[in-house]
């Protein structure tokens, strides 16, 4: 019997849940919010679980749920020394440190939150160690469920002789979305409104907007490549534009980063003439946002932004809010979605809870 201890009971944590109480070799031992922790080492009780979800749906918090012989914790700290498995399905940055020390500590971790990947300090380099060497499981954090992180991490365990690695990729649900809408026809301002409505984008668009959750999904990526490879992080360089690289100022880029869903949603149509301009100068290509992360045998570069991509790339053939990758090592590529039916689908609370399940599985033997 594994237990498992979740930080973060969100839109995540909440339908992981569902997937852990299905399986007789898990139970939870604890679980945490930003205000406290909960804490049974013999595993909650299924009627103490439904308490503690009906809380989290209502917006409660840990610390007001006083449970019959349950401990009450501001961390979970200790918990973490009898090789359980430590879930982070937070998007706190400070979860870094924490993850770092359950490691240290002898428990499995697995991650949906991207901060702490791709924070300046040393925390980083020992979770994405962890994801290599099989001690941690980061699915969650690019692409959802469709396993390119764990692709990525085979690639480099098992490949002899590595002399160069190229991805290119289009990793957001929210800008392939809006990119796929125009070239419909649609408007900008229509489609980025609507992938606020739909529940697509990050509580602040300006995370999918200014390129920043792609960025940080190409540094998950690029910080694998360069663990493999003993090659220190600050060597990593990185050439970043917005998706309103030559749309809009890029004080707008700056000034809209605090902006609300419904701020954005008044500020959208002011960027349809110069998005429509953009769209008239393809010349048979289609727009995508990009990110590439080139290992050329010496060096890593990291790119992301707006690009005319030929028709017949397949990143052209993606639609609304799928992601594509493809991943070469030395000469043999790999494509993502894997030909017909492969799971396209690089966003959702089923598909990043489902990705979380599948590293726990993975640990609990
Ligand atoms: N939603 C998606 O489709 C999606 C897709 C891919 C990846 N992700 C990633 O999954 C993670 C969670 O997303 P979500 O949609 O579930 O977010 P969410 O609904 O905002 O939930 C976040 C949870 O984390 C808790 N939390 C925040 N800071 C904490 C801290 N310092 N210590 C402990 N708990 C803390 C929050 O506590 P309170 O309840 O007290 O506020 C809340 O329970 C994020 O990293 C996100 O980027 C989400």
């Amino acid at each position: 019997m594994k237990r498992v201890y979740i930080y973060g009971f969100g839109n995540i944590g909440r339908e992981l849940i569902t997937y852990i109480s299905g399986n007789k070799n898990l139970v939870i031992s604890a679980v945490g919010d930003s205000k406290a922790s909960l804490y049974s080492p013999s595993g909650f009780s299924i009627s103490e679980i439904d308490k503690i979800i009906g809380l989290k749906k209502g917006k409660g918090s840990l610390d007001g749920l006083h449970l019959d012989g349950i401990t009450q914790n501001e961390a979970m700290h200790h918990y973490w020394s009898d090789s359980g498995i430590f879930v982070d399905s937070t998007g706190a940055s400070s979860m870094g440190a924490i993850l770092a020390r359950a490691i240290e500590g002898g428990a499995y971790v697995v991650t949906c939150n991207k901060l702490p990947l791709v924070s300046d300090d040393k925390s980083a380099r020992t979770i994405i160690s962890s994801a290599l060497d099989g001690r941690a499981s980061i699915r969650g954090t690019v692409g959802a469920d469709m396993g390119i992180p764990d692709a990525l991490i085979h690639e480099l365990n098992s490949v002899h002789d590595i002399s160069s690695i190229e991805i290119r990729c289009c990793p957001s649900g929210t800008l392939n979305y809006v990119c796929t809408a125009m070239q419909e026809g649609r408007k900008f301002s229509e489609a980025f409104n609507e992938a606020i409505d739909f529940g697509y984008t990050e509580p602040r668009p300006s995370m999918d907007a200014s390129g920043s959750d792609v960025l940080n999904k190409a540094i998950i990526m690029a910080r694998l490549v360069a663990s493999h490879k003993k090659i220190d992080y600050s060597q990593i360089s990185v050439r970043h534009t917005t998706f309103f690289h030559g749309i809009a100022d890029e004080r707008f880029a700056k000034e809209s980063i605090e902006y609300s869903r419904d701020d954005y949603k008044k500020i959208t149509p002011s960027l349809d003439a110069p998005f429509s301009k953009r769209l008239s100068n393809l010349n048979g290509s289609v727009l995508r946002y990009v990110a590439s992360v080139v290992y050329d045998g010496r060096n890593i570069q990291v790119t992301t932004g707006l690009e005319n991509v030929n028709s017949e790339d397949m990143l052209a053939r993606l639609r609304g809010t799928e992601n594509a990758f493809s991943i070469m090592v030395n000469d043999n590529a790999l494509f993502f979605p894997a030909g017909k039916g492969g799971n396209s689908k690089g966003a959702g609370i089923g598909e990043t809870a489902h990705a979380l399940y599948t590293g726990i599985e993975r640990f609990a033997g």
